[in-house]
């Protein structure tokens, strides 16, 4: 996506010495715009963690390009495995994560070491490239539920998408999931309008969502996120779009907390509910998402602060509860097959369900 006319990624390759690999730093955002050079494995990792990037297919691709830093100091068997682990576990819910290691060390074991550090830029620039063609392709598919919606609307009516966290451009390499399909509504023409959960704690809908269709110029209205119930129930939301961190084989979601109460009040409200995702998201090993996929629970200190931009420019974390109280951080919920109209996928859309899964990914379901 561009960035005041300049086509960007979210992570690439420093051309001066194609090795750095830059990011921009999404803790800063949207008060400043810094490009984070990092050149060891360690960096990434420490990116990962204090969500400097985030966004489950970003945070895969940039470990990938982590275990290319690795090797270009050490290229040996073991250290590549001890990277490898140390990178898997920088954050536990996104499977994009486990996916993309899996898949560099799948290639990378049977190379000698000499030729490792090339064919680790190369497979890592690869999943970098599907992850743009496959969102690009959710864009596509989920453009077709946007077009349904406008259908049924009189004329001079907008369209009104309620969406949570960031699933946009920043959270992948380029276009985002839930976000790819309202760019795409954005640019042709129709009167699309999103109201944006804030998302706390981190408020990744405020600072990240907010900026990047404020820079799209897609009309939009941040809420707090306990506001979509009340505007389900008045008829002002006419579809929800999510992405998901994980998908179970049988059709449950990871999202960010609070996702599934957005689920049960669209189901009260009947508003459809559309989860957008890559396949890489898809965890095929597991079938239960309440049970099987672990919730990463994050510093209380997320909860007791918010941070916004203090009276000298700074980006500070102030206090909001009183010294005492403990707080809780879980970071994912799991919103139940049973709530979830529908997946938006790269093969097209399908039921949230097993055999809806199967259909669209025939050989893969059947591993
Ligand atoms: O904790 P975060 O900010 O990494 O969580 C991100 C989300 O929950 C996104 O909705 C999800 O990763 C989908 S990104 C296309």
């Amino acid at each position: 996506m561009k960035i005041n006319g300049v086509p960007y990624r979210s992570v690439w390759v420093d051309p001066t010495d194609h090795r750095t690999v830059c990011i921009f730093d999404q803790t800063r955002l949207p008060f400043a715009l810094e490009i984070l050079h990092l050149s060891s494995s360690e960096q990434v990792a420490h990116a990962i963690i204090t969500m400097q990037v985030r966004g489950a297919p970003l945070i895969g691709a940039v470990a990938a390009y982590g275990l290319a830093l690795a090797l270009s100091v050490d290229a040996s068997d073991e250290a590549m495995e001890r990277e490898a682990s140390m990178l898997a576990a920088t954050r536990p819910t996104a499977i994009n994560l486990r996916w993309a290691i899996e898949r560099m060390l799948q290639k990378l074991r049977p190379i000698n070491s000499q030729d490792r550090v090339a064919a680790a830029y190369a497979e890592a620039g690869l999943i970098c490239d599907e992850d743009v063609a496959q969102n690009e392709a959710i864009g596509r598919h989920g453009l077709e539920l946007i077009r349904n919606i406008k259908n049924r609307k009189k004329a001079g009516e907008r369209i009104n998408i309620l969406t949570h966290c960031n699933a946009g451009w920043i959270a992948t390499v380029d276009w985002g999931t839930a976000l790819a399909p309202i760019y795409m509504a954005h640019d042709e023409g129709l009167d699309v309008h999103v109201w944006v959960d804030e998302t706390r704690p981190r408020n990744q809908g405020a600072a990240l969502t907010a900026w990047e269709l404020g820079s799209h110029g897609v009309p939009h209205t941040v809420i707090v996120d306990n506001a979509g119930g009340h505007l389900m129930q008045h008829g002002q939301v006419d579809i929800v779009i999510v992405g998901t961190d994980r998908v179970t084989a049988d059709g449950d979601v990871a999202n960010k907390i609070g996702t599934y109460l957005k689920a049960l009040a669209a189901r009260d409200n009947d508003v459809p509910f559309w989860v957008a995702l890559p396949s890489t998201t898809i965890d095929w090993r597991v079938q239960n998402g309440l049970t099987e996929i672990p919730i990463e629970e994050r510093s209380p200190l997320e909860v007791t602060t918010v941070t916004g931009l203090n009276k000298e420019g700074r980006v500070e974390a102030v206090g909001i509860t009183p010294e005492h109280s403990p707080a809780a951080n879980p970071a994912f919920d799991v919103t139940p097959a049973r709530l979830v109209t529908g997946l938006i996928t790269e093969r097209g859309c399908c039921d949230a369900s097993a055999a809806g899964l199967r259909s669209l990914f025939p050989s893969t379901a059947s591993q």
